[in-house]
């Protein structure tokens, strides 16, 4: 694997409830270093976004996390650990489309504030845990979850994997080793270039410049995404042109 920081050490697991909890627990008995990535074959208890469970088929999907001790990081600047992730995440997702069906690129996306989309689909999670000690980030789990050669996935979400858009089985200690790599070149740039990266965020975000159903507060309201502000509000225009930016604590989409 060609990279400086992220996945040295790499621990590999047979099985653990969860990857993200694993790293928590191992950065509690402070034996956790910058870089070090595990990774589940099988993970039975995986967490996901607003407390929900984040399912991955065993020896099939991605499961894996990434520990961080960023050097000075303020916590204001926290979102383009997000950022980052988001975009090595895309980057995994669009090659390994390109080049198992030459489709395009254009394809993927990433939903405000971190999903990656195919289409409309879900292909992939990412959750992060900040702790925050004085207003810097003292130490950052990332946990990724990409539905790799899963095929059973539920409907009712809107999930997809990259098998069951591409029609052929993918090999996902490849993508694991490109993900390292990813994660490895945009997390450098943090935060010397977050404003750099905040952008291509920016062009890859789905649903820009067109309208799109959100929950404000709890209602509905129609707007179209137009950036992202670097902590992390969405910057949403109204019918009327108003653009207001927002944090997930008030806004998300309208779920499908
Ligand atoms: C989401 O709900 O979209 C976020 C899903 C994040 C899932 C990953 S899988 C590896 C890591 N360990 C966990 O328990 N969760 C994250």
């Amino acid at each position: 694997m060609r990279t400086s920081v992220i996945g040295r050490p790499f621990i590999e697991l047979p099985s653990v409830d969860s990857t993200n909890k694993y790293a928590a627990d191992l950065l509690a008995e402070k034996k956790a270093t910058h870089g070090t990535v595990i990774l589940a074959h099988e993970q039975t208890h995986g967490r996901g976004q607003r407390g929900h469970v984040w399912k991955s088929a065993s020896g099939l999907d991605i499961a894996m996390s990434v520990v961080l001790l960023p050097q000075a990081l303020r916590a204001s600047d926290q979102f383009a650990l997000s950022v980052a992730t988001a975009l090595a995440v895309h980057d995994v997702v669009a090659d390994a489309m390109r080049a198992a069906v030459s489709r395009d690129r254009e394809s993927v996306r990433i939903k405000w504030p971190n999903d990656v989309l195919i289409d409309r689909r879900k292909v992939a999670g990412i959750l992060i845990k900040n702790e925050i000690v004085g207003g810097l980030v003292a130490s950052c789990i990332v946990g990724i979850g990409i539905n790799v050669n899963s095929s059973e996935l539920d409907a009712e979400f809107n999930a997809t994997s990259l098998r069951m858009e591409v029609g052929i089985p993918l090999e996902r200690m490849d993508l694991v080793h490109m993900l390292c790599e990813r994660l490895d070149h945009h997390l450098d740039l943090v935060p010397g270039r977050s404003d750099d990266l905040r952008s291509r965020f920016t062009e890859l975000l789905w649903s820009r410049n067109r309208y799109a159903d959100f929950e404000l507060d709890g209602q509905p309201v129609s707007g179209r995404p137009v950036g992202v502000e670097a902590d992390g509000r969405l910057l949403l225009e109204d019918e009327n042109g108003h653009v207001e930016a927002y944090g997930t604590e008030r806004l998300r989409f309208a779920p499908r």
